[in-house]
């Protein structure tokens, strides 16, 4: 097991050829995907031939960042995935992008506020990272509740143009960002 971190009560591990059942059951979920898709769970042959081979992929092109599966240190569980992704802006090389999904049964238990500072932490104090940013829909209140209590701010809205618009694309996205200069460890 390629283990990536650990908080005070998640381990977080690269994920592996074998976890196609848990990233179909996460995405299965119509609630975690609301703000995602509209609902819609994502396929599992999407997740067999795109999405876990894209994981993978992130794994051998920037070692140190891709999306890391959590798991509850007392009991196994798996609980959801967090990710610091290389951005896809110019070839900023010290910007990454936060991201996470928790399954439902995580959710308002703190797991995605704890991962978020821990990699925050190790990003800024290992990875030479200057400015960590996440985006979501501006209608998704969890996510951007843990964007700011992990000490983030909001930079702007934004709009995307989609093929298929789901229910509160119209409000926009929303970008939150936070630079190493600005970044208090303990808040
Ligand atoms: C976004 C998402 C991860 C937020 O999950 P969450 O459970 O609201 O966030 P946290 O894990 O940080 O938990 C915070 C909540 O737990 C509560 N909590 C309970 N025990 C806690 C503890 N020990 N420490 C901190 N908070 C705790 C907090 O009070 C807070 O509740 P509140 O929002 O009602 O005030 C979750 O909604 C999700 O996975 N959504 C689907 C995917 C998604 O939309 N991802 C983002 C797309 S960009």
């Amino acid at each position: 097991m390629h283990i990536v971190m650990e908080t005070d009560r998640m381990m977080l591990r690269r994920f592996t050829v074998a976890d196609v059942d848990i990233i179909v059951e996460l995405d299965g979920d119509p609630a975690v995907m609301r703000f995602l898709t509209g609902g819609q769970p994502t396929p599992r042959s999407e997740v067999e031939s795109e999405i876990l081979p894209r994981i993978l992929r992130t794994y051998e092109e920037t070692p140190n960042l891709g999306r890391w599966a959590a798991l509850a240190k007392s009991s196994g569980q798996f609980l959801g995935w967090f990710a610091l992704s290389p951005t896809q802006r110019g070839n900023a090389d010290d910007e990454v992008e936060l991201g996470y999904r928790l399954r439902r049964s995580s959710w308002g238990q703190g797991y995605a506020t704890e991962g978020s500072r821990a990699l925050i932490h190790k990003a800024f104090t290992e990875l030479g990272i200057e400015r960590i940013f996440a985006e979501t829909m501006a209608v998704n209140t969890p996510s951007r509740r843990v964007m700011e209590r992990s000490g983030l701010r909001f930079v702007r809205v934004f709009q995307l143009a989609w093929d298929d618009p789901i229910e509160g694309t119209e409000h926009g996205e929303v970008e939150y960002e936070l630079r190493r200069a600005d970044w208090q460890p303990a808040v």
